[in-house]
């Protein structure tokens, strides 16, 4: 059984939202190899109100009211907050729900502290969350089992070529820079893999027809999602049909390793302004001049194995 900390930009629930980080939810929530201890919110896909108050309606839609779900950051580090519109997403009052006192940074923090090498951290939206409670304490980097992140996008990049992107990294390079540096055993999960992970209508069809209170309401936010990047995306077939299915990877290969294939890599953040902010610099360590690895990154994925654990597993719900 591996304790996890989820730490997210949950947006699913609001129409027109994505609905990876629910699933990710989800999934650590029904997996029986984990146990969830603790959600943490950040602004990322929708502000962190928004994400907090659904974080919370889905807790209790998988029948556990009483999950500690702390606020976190309502913005990047140095910037101001710059979320992606989740439309009508934002609530005003948070009703019978509330979340816990105290900052997601705090709560993270101490809660690894209490248990030292036991927690593993999940990170599945920007990391302002994660560098923030370094900045309180670095002794987070050394008390925490792994941080499995859900970010990035690394193949074919070497010094100086390319410049490609992923939101989470992009929404607050300071924090990602500030968490590639700590020392703390760090995976990364980034879009070279996770785009290959592809959730289909079908899929969304049998999850109403056979789930049971979770599958209707997951089939039909993903069939909404599907239309909504198909709409978005006119004429891309691969956008018709299907959608990809970023988040709950990361918490699956924190018991499942294997579901990927993972190298070790010198990974570093292009911070400050100018047109490469966010960018990341992937060095990995072919040369013999090569940096020492700070983290192990993804480069391929099992997709059929990974849907097949993720589907039957909440099928449980
Ligand atoms: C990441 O950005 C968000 O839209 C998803 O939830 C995922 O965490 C993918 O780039
Ligand atoms: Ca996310």
């Amino acid at each position: 059984m591996t304790r996890i900390i989820l730490d997210t930009d949950l947006a699913m629930g609001a129409p027109g939202s994505d609905i990876d980080d629910g699933f990710a939810l989800a999934l650590a929530h029904a997996d029986p190899d984990l146990q969830l201890d603790l959600v943490t919110t950040v602004s990322g896909n929708t502000d962190v109100e928004s994400a907090t108050l659904l974080t919370l309606e889905l807790a209790e839609r998988l029948g556990r009211p009483d999950l500690p779900v702390h606020r976190g950051a309502s913005a990047p580090l140095t910037r101001p907050d710059r979320h992606r519109d989740a439309p009508e997403a934002t609530r005003s009052a948070y009703g019978h729900r509330a979340p816990r006192p105290g900052p997601a940074a705090v709560a993270l923090l101490e809660h690894v502290l209490a248990h030292p090498g036991e927690i593993t951290l999940v990170a599945v939206g920007p990391l302002t969350n994660v560098a923030a409670a370094l900045s309180l304490d670095r002794r987070l980097a050394s008390s925490v089992r792994e941080v499995v992140v859900m970010g990035g996008v690394f193949l074919g990049q070497t010094h100086a070529t390319g410049m490609p992107g992923e939101f989470n990294i992009w929404s607050d390079p300071e924090a990602a820079e500030a968490v590639l540096r700590c020392g703390a055993p760090l995976r990364f999960v980034g879009l070279d893999v996770t785009l290959q992970v592809r959730l289909t209508r079908e899929h969304a069809r049998a999850m109403v027809e056979d789930g049971g209170g979770f599958g209707a309401f997951a089939g039909e936010s993903t069939a909404a999602w599907i239309d909504h990047q198909a709409a978005r995306h006119p004429g891309d077939p691969a956008q018709a049909d299907s959608c990809a299915l970023h988040d709950p990877l990361a918490v699956a290969v924190v018991t499942r390793p294997e579901l990927v294939t993972w190298r070790d890599a010198h990974v570093q953040v292009v911070t400050g302004d100018g047109p490469a902010r966010g960018v990341m610099v992937t060095d990995l360590l072919d040369g013999v001049d090569a940096p020492a690895p700070n983290c192990r990154v993804a480069t391929a994925v099992d997709a059929d194995a990974f849907l097949s654990h993720l589907l039957s597993t909440l099928g449980r719900l």
